[in-house]
């Protein structure tokens, strides 16, 4: 089979597709925030021949999580915000149509965003495009802020369990908000028919978008709002670094509760996203699934410091310098195979629920066997089932696995596969990395949500995988 042909047309595949490959090594897309061709809502597929040692030097892009909630932010905000390092994704590119929606002016090139929400003038946003993402929602915290009015339909995103958003409603109640659900939107008014006024609100579960919803809606409520048992994962940490850069007055972000004094007005402001933690574990974990050695940057290694210990403990090297990390898993500067270690998911600073699949990947090429408990989401184990036919030995009971590793090397083969949510197939892909054979991944636009150009930067990393687009069918 010709692989160097752009058209293509494999034999085991019914439709005509044809192979992408970004332009590399400029990995920072210069696409604009626009709606994507037609094609691409057609389901591509990846193919990845497993084997390849991967090396060399990766770059992160911005958090798809921060840049989402500062977006939702903008709306907060009278003239322009630019953002820096805001990653071309599938999720960003939704959230900028919301935003569009609504009235606002955004311009984007390169990684950097210009949002003028100056001439907002509906409080109801897309429902289609809110039903698509879950940070869609967070919009309704800056809306009811500003306008006194928010009617906003119920989230999407990843299918990893019920998702409620009953702590956003009553942490909006008690800042003075008369909300209503049904007809599968939440409408919500300020009670006194002018604005939003500060209060104290005690989230049950630390949950990172409540927290960062109630976080903008308090930043213009009048007088101070306590909201406690607040998550402290770093995205918030950045939202409240966007909005005091805004003219918010916030306190206490990155521990357990925060405190505001709302504004009448913020004004626009400019910030760097910082770096995507999930994708940098990702690709650390990347590296020991293939027992490879790679650097990427750049990286906050408090951001994934549970994933670096559990590294450590599973015989791997790390090195971090600067912004730079090292992760080395290649046997000769381990001696050993790597050994399996249990994980318990948690909200910040434990283990991220975001890397849990891409984690059970490494453990089944580890020696032993390992736990996996997933707490923070009831239904995040979807991947199992399409791990277990590349021939994971993994075993579910509730939100528990447990999985047998090998003696040495990888047990897994190749085979057809389904991506069904974000990071459940990045874990395919992770897993078609280290697979004997060639491993078929379809389902990838779940893939496309949450990381700027996987394939291309794993090309990058001496990885094969193509991506197979379907052509068009004529008209
Ligand atoms: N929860 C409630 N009620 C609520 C809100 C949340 O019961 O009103 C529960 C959820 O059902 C879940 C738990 O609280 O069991 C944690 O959910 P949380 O609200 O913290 O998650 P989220 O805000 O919906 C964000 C990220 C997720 C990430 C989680 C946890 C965004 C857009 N999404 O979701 O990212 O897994 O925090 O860290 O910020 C991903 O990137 O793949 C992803 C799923």
């Amino acid at each position: 089979m010709d692989l160097s042909s752009s058209t293509l047309c494999p034999q085991n595949l019914t439709k005509p597709y044809f192979i992408s490959f970004h332009k590399q090594p400029h990995i920072r897309s210069h696409l604009q925030f626009q709606t994507p061709p037609k094609t691409l809502t057609l389901d591509p597929k990846f193919t990845i021949t497993g084997g390849c040692k991967l090396s060399g030097h990766v770059p992160i892009s911005g958090s798809k999580n921060s840049a989402l909630s500062i977006l939702a932010a903008t709306l907060c905000c009278s003239g322009t915000s630019k953002l820096h390092g805001v990653p071309n994704l599938s999720d960003t590119r939704t959230m900028a149509s919301i935003l569009r929606s609504l009235g606002a002016e955004i311009e984007a090139c390169n990684g950097e965003m210009w949002v003028n929400a100056d001439g907002v003038g509906s409080v109801e946003p897309c429902p289609e495009d809110i039903g698509k993402i879950r940070g869609g929602f967070f919009v309704i915290g800056p809306l009811l802020a500003r306008f006194g009015e928010a009617v906003v339909a119920l989230p999407g995103g990843c299918d990893i369990g019920t998702r409620p958003v009953d702590l956003y409603i009553r942490g909006l109640r008690a800042l003075g908000a008369i909300v209503e659900l049904g007809d599968g939107k939440v409408r919500a008014q300020a009670a006194n028919g002018r604005g939003l006024v500060g209060g104290r609100f005690k989230l049950d579960h630390p949950s990172v978008g409540a927290t960062e919803t109630l976080m903008m809606a308090a930043c213009m409520a009048d007088g101070v709002t306590v909201l406690s048992n607040v998550a402290k994962e770093p995205e918030v940490i950045d939202l409240a670094r966007f909005l005091t850069g805004s003219g918010a007055c916030v306190e206490g972000a990155g521990s357990d509760t925060l405190y505001i004094k709302g504004k009448n007005q913020l004004h626009g402001s400019e910030c760097v996203v910082p770096p995507d933690r999930i994708e940098a574990g990702t690709f650390m974990l990347a590296a020991a699934i293939t027992r490879s050695s790679i650097s990427m940057s750049p990286v906050i290694p408090s951001h994934v410091a549970c994933l670096i210990d559990k590294l450590l403990a599973a015989g791997c090297k790390i090195t971090c310098a600067h912004d730079t990390l090292e992760v080395s898993a290649v046997p000769d500067d381990v001696g050993h195979n790597l050994q399996g270690f249990d994980v318990r998911t948690c909200p910040f600073p434990g283990f991220p629920t975001d890397l849990q699949p891409q984690t059970m990947v490494l453990l089944t090429t580890c020696d032993g066997s390992s736990i996996v408990e997933e707490t923070v989401f009831e239904n995040r184990m979807g991947h199992v089932r399409e791990l277990q036919k590349l021939g994971a030995r993994i075993r579910v009971c509730g939100s528990t696995a447990v999985i047998c590793g090998k003696e040495k090397g990888s047990a897994l083969l190749s085979s057809h596969v389904v991506a069904k949510d974000l990071r459940g197939g990045v874990s395919l892909v992770l897993a078609g990395l280290a697979a004997e054979g060639v491993t078929e991944i379809s389902g990838i636009a779940h893939i496309d949500r949450g990381y700027e150009n996987l394939d291309a930067k794993l090309r990058l990393l001496g990885a094969d995988i193509k991506r197979l687009i379907p052509l068009a069918s004529p008209l």
